[in-house]
């Protein structure tokens, strides 16, 4: 199974939370910045977090460029404030719909510092629980 990890970070939450489903799912975690969307995937873990009330228009840029016919199915994640957990998620779902790929169900949400708020997020237990989410979604 083809499998990749693409994220855009802006502090390095959602890095860590990528890199720990790149770790776990035995590939590497490109940033947005970099990654090409003509490689083909079985399954494209795809994550960014809400900034300024919206997920970063490098996201959106590079769904919108990404081709059915090469990307099978995408799993979301995110990280960011509790109440916030389905929002950055609920973007990227809806976007990758849009292009007519399939978009697993289920996402993974951990909290994610913020000046003074969530300090130590995401830790220990969210990036095991983000390990142990990609390898129960890629296990089916
Ligand atoms: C510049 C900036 C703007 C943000 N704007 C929002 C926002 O509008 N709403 C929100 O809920 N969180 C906001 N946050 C909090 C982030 O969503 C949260 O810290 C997230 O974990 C950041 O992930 P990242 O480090 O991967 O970019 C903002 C954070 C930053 C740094």
């Amino acid at each position: 199974m083809r499998t990749r990890v693409v994220y855009q970070s802006t502090t390095g939450n959602t890095k860590k939370v990528a890199e720990a489903i790149a770790s776990a799912a035995g590939c590497v975690a490109e940033p947005v910045s970099t990654a090409t969307v003509s490689e083909p995937a079985d399954m494209l873990f795809l994550g960014a977090a809400i900034h300024g009330g919206d997920v970063d228009p490098s996201i959106k840029t590079f769904i919108e460029g990404l081709d059915p016919a090469l990307v099978k199915e995408v799993t979301v994640f995110s990280t960011g404030f509790e109440q916030d957990k389905e929002k950055a998620v609920g973007i990227m779902k809806g976007l990758v719909a849009q292009r007519g790929i399939a978009v697993t169900d289920k996402c993974y949400f951990c909290r994610g510092r913020f000046l003074l708020f969530n300090r130590r997020h995401p830790d220990d237990e969210d990036l095991a629980g983000a390990a142990e989410f990609a390898r129960s979604i890629l296990t089916g």
